[in-house]
């Protein structure tokens, strides 16, 4: 244990910040490894003075490492504010701390989590999740993040136009609207039922001086979706609630022309719209994005 802990002071690339998976590797061995192992020791000892130090040293470790985070995520924070990181400058500069390739998004099948999502949590400034405030009834699904990079992929397939206005239904903490307004510049809302969610989703926004993103606490059966030309849903809901809110999006592609994309078992309640085709055609595992559009 000892030469591990020596090991990680002395590297010093870990202090780079350009090394963030690196780091992300070293954080979780001392964090979830190294200490777990050094309390279970401790409980089995008699003498714990010389386990009592390691510990203090891999938490001071795990202090700097998460301090070099820290600055390096306020910087891209302040880029973004100033305007200067948007769009392919978004993406370039998160490629040079995250390896990840959305070719393999769309092969797992169920919803997992990587370095790419450790990267997007740091940015998103608040790092407790509020507290849900209200029940959701039976047919309402709880909060799950949709995975960073399956945003990214969500980006890159969507052919977004200008003036497109994209809606996260079920927004959540408000992590793809925000996203899709970095990577693609358009003008994104979060309708989301619980308060704190969206009260959380909004501070975000607002931190970030994103005024293009707009968080709304509704139910989805009494939103407004008149503006809005690509509809996102993480299955936010089943049953009687996904066919009523189904039924709102077919009467607005009476007016215009919309994109619906699914992540999740919602997919097949969509994919039996006959009002819809998918625009992508996909395998059909449901933790694919699919992107559907009105005829
Ligand atoms: C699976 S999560 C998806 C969160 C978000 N879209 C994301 O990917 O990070 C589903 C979200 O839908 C919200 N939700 C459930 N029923 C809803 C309704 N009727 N109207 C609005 N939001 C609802 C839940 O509170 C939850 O935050």
């Amino acid at each position: 244990m000892q030469s591990y802990i020596e090991a990680i002071e002395k590297d010093a690339s870990l202090y780079e910040e350009r090394n963030f998976e690196k780091r992300s590797e070293a954080i979780d061995f001392l964090g979830f490894q190294l200490i777990d192992q050094i309390d279970e020791f401790l409980q089995e000892s008699s003498s714990p003075d010389k386990l009592l130090q390691l510990r203090q040293r891999a938490e001071e470790l795990v202090s700097a490492l998460e301090a070099t985070d820290r600055k390096l995520f306020q910087r891209i924070q302040s880029a973004i504010r100033l305007k200067g990181c948007t769009g392919m400058a978004f993406k370039k500069l998160i490629k040079q701390y995250v390896d990840f390739n959305i070719a393999d998004a769309g092969s797992l099948e169920e919803v997992g989590y990587d370095n790419l999502d450790v990267f997007i949590n740091g940015l998103s400034l608040f790092e407790t999740m509020p507290e849900q405030t209200k029940d959701l009834e039976p047919e309402m699904v709880y909060y799950q993040k949709t995975p960073a990079r399956i945003i990214f992929e969500l980006v890159e397939k969507s052919d977004f136009r200008k003036d497109d206005v994209f809606f996260d239904i079920g927004a959540g903490l408000g992590q793809v609207a925000i996203l899709v307004n970095l990577l693609a510049g358009i003008t994104a809302k979060g309708l989301e039922f619980e308060p704190a969610f969206c009260d959380y989703a909004r501070d975000c926004a607002a931190a970030l001086d994103l005024s293009d993103v707009t968080f709304i606490n509704v139910d989805a059966r009494q939103a407004d979706y008149s503006e809005g030309t690509v509809f996102f849903m993480f299955t936010p809901f089943k049953g009687e609630i996904l066919d009523t809110v189904l039924d709102m999006l077919r009467r607005e592609s009476l007016q215009r022309k919309i994109k619906i994309i699914t992540y999740g078992p919602c997919t097949a309640r969509v994919a039996a719209q006959s009002w819809l085709h998918v625009a992508v055609p996909e395998q059909s595992n449901i933790y694919t994005l699919h992107i559907f559009t009105s005829f």
